[in-house]
């Protein structure tokens, strides 16, 4: 398989979903819970329609995994994109620019291109599996902060932050405490790009789906950054609970402090 082809109509498929995303910015009609604060919008099908749309045309066969529509054909080996449509869709909801659209291509169970759309800031991150990561076609490189102490940290919260708040406040109160400064973006793709291209050092969020970090994660490790889960087993978009991203240079100080079963 060309992987260059396939770059190319995913590309195309993620700005027609931004043509989307921007035409409806902040003239959303319609906010459906599909749970607590797990916010969808007609932005979010409407641009999922139309990147299916365009990589259906262009590769009938393969398989689609899509937040909004679920998994259409596809087994578990073959190919398959992997779509968020809209990833930071409570940003989008209360008119703040931050979100992106998040493509990821897979044959055989391994991510081979990712691609990471910021429509608004007209930011296209991308990689393909050996071949490193760009930033609008020049290649990105993570950051050389050696300690969380010079580092700038991004986090996420999950929807279902009520039935874990303990963990996730220790957690954050331990990162907070030890980090140069920190802050929370609400998309997840692009925390993971921006690791990828150095403007933070490190990220961590619990209980991401496939859709956020497929795409992301391979940008990161094609910039020479590092994925695990938090006892730093290396990062399974669709088995591990949570992620920590780094540089790598600060991956084990991060282990520690997001392992700590107390508060430091
Ligand atoms: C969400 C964003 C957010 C993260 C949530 C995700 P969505 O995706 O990535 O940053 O904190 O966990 O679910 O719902 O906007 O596609
Ligand atoms: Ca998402
Ligand atoms: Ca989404």
């Amino acid at each position: 398989m060309k992987l260059e082809a396939v770059k190319r109509i995913g590309v195309a498929a993620a700005y027609k979903g931004a043509g989307v995303l921007l035409s409806r910015f902040g003239r959303v009609e319609q906010i459906r819970e599909k749970g607590r604060n797990d916010l969808v919008t007609e932005a979010d099908t409407g641009a999922e329609r139309v990147v299916i749309e365009t990589i259906r045309r262009a590769f009938p066969d393969h398989g689609i995994l899509a937040e909004e529509s679920g998994q259409d054909g596809g087994g578990a080996d073959g190919p398959c994109w992997i779509i968020d449509p809209l990833d930071g869709t409570t940003n989008y909801a209360h008119r703040l620019g931050i979100f992106s659209i998040s493509l990821a291509f897979s044959l055989e169970g391994e991510v081979q291109v990712g691609i990471v759309l910021d429509p608004f800031r007209g930011e296209l991150f991308s990689a393909v599996c050996g071949r490193g990561a760009c930033l609008n076609s020049r290649p990105v490189q993570v950051s050389n902060a050696a300690r969380v102490a010079e580092s700038l940290l991004v986090t996420g919260f999950p929807y279902n932050v009520g039935a874990v708040l303990d963990p996730v406040m220790t957690r954050f109160s331990n990162c907070l405490k030890a980090a140069q400064g920190m802050r929370r973006l609400g998309s997840a793709a692009l925390d993971l790009c921006y690791v990828a291209c150095g403007r933070f050092d490190g990220f961590w969020e619990s209980y991401l789906k496939p859709w956020d970090t497929a795409a992301g994660v391979l940008i990161l490790r094609e910039a020479g950054g590092r994925a695990t889960d938090f006892a730093d087993h290396p990062y399974n978009g669709r088995q591990s609970l949570h992620l920590l991203a780094t540089n790598g240079r600060i991956h084990q100080e991060m282990v520690s402090l997001l392992s700590a079963e107390e508060s430091k």
